[in-house]
């Protein structure tokens, strides 16, 4: 695919101190000292993933996605501009302040600013944790996922599918449209879903471990109303998490366990259990949402719903013995 994954974000927001508190302290990535107008935090090797911006207004926000190169760069802008995309080859101030070689800026239909660059500067010193996490699953798979509040997506479904080449993942009609759109084997790399309202509605990080979740958990639990919804499973991308409520208001998904699609041969199905498996009451619906998505999600019980965790090497150990029933079968036994 030509764009690779969501490389980094940029929030407007002047409470600098708040967002370093809590990218920090809650959600343990690295803060930099990029001077008085901005802060960035790093999630791995490169120098920055995410940046608060006091320059930029409350609500003005950035998402810079990421291609192979500069040729690769220079097909997208042209592709774009094929479509009747306005392309700003971003000059090289802008691009030193986002760390990258090569830049492009460019709106989606509903507005909202998109970057494009190759060549992603590298730190000089490892990555060293805000608070004790074992680290983010990013590399070719991205810093992780955005969702958009949109209108309606079929004002924005074709430009993200047919132009950019996102691959859609899978989507969901009730209790609300959403689309949830892979570029590369993260489930999704960008989600809309359709509220009638148009703005961030959350940002993704996946962590490696299981217990970086919990262990983040439980930290939030410190402050509960800071929970914006609670520890639960979704059935589509199979992540485990729970959900913040940032300083500047929009949501930040902490997960764990994130399902793999295979990009180019992938078929999009309708995900018909709920937007979430388990757990996941969403503090901010009102009630009767509240009501409607436990509902949900005690039908899936009921239906006996399960998935398989999803985990890498390193971080499972397989059980034996445990299934007195399939050994059984293992061993001929079975009727
Ligand atoms: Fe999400």
């Amino acid at each position: 695919m030509l764009v690779q994954s969501l490389g980094y974000v940029g929030i407007g927001a002047s409470n600098l101190d708040e967002w370093s508190d809590f990218a920090t302290n809650w959600l343990g990535m690295q803060p930099v000292d990029h001077g008085n107008a901005q802060r960035a935090f790093r999630m791995d090797d490169r120098k920055q993933r995410l940046v608060i911006d006091r320059s930029l207004s409350d609500g003005e926000r950035f998402f810079g996605w990421e291609v192979a190169d500069a040729a690769a760069l220079q097909t997208l802008a042209a592709k774009l501009e094929a479509a009747g995309v306005k392309v700003r080859a971003e000059p090289r101030a802008l691009a030193d302040q986002r760390f990258v070689t090569g830049l492009i800026s460019f709106a989606d239909p509903a507005g909202n600013r998109l970057e494009a660059f190759h060549g992603p500067m590298i730190a000089d010193a490892a990555f060293k944790p805000g608070r004790t996490i074992s680290g983010f699953r990013t590399g070719p798979l991205g810093m992780g996922h955005a969702v958009f509040h949109v209108k309606n997506i079929d004002d924005l479904l074709g430009f993200y599918r047919d132009t950019l080449g996102f691959g859609v993942s899978d989507y969901i009609t009730t209790p609300f449209r959403a689309y949830f759109m892979h570029v590369n084997p993260r489930h999704h790399s960008l989600a809309l879903i359709e509220t009638g309202r148009q703005d961030l509605h959350h940002l993704m990080v996946e962590l490696y471990s299981m217990d970086d979740v919990g262990q983040g958990y439980d930290i939030a639990l410190g402050d509960p109303d800071r929970i914006a919804t609670t520890l639960g499973r979704h059935p589509n991308d199979a992540v485990m998490s729970y959900y913040l409520k940032t300083p500047s208001g929009f949501l930040m998904e902490y997960g764990w366990g994130g399902k793999e699609v295979t990009p180019g041969t992938w078929q999009a199905t309708e995900c018909t259990i709920g937007p979430s498996l388990w757990g996941h009451d969403r503090v901010w619906m009102s009630a009767e949402q509240r009501a409607q998505a436990r509902d949900l999600r005690l039908k899936a019980a009921q239906n006996g719903e399960r998935m398989p965790v999803q985990v890498m090497q390193g971080n499972f150990e397989t059980l034996t013995g445990t299934c007195p029933w399939w050994d059984n079968v293992k061993a001929g036994n079975a009727d």
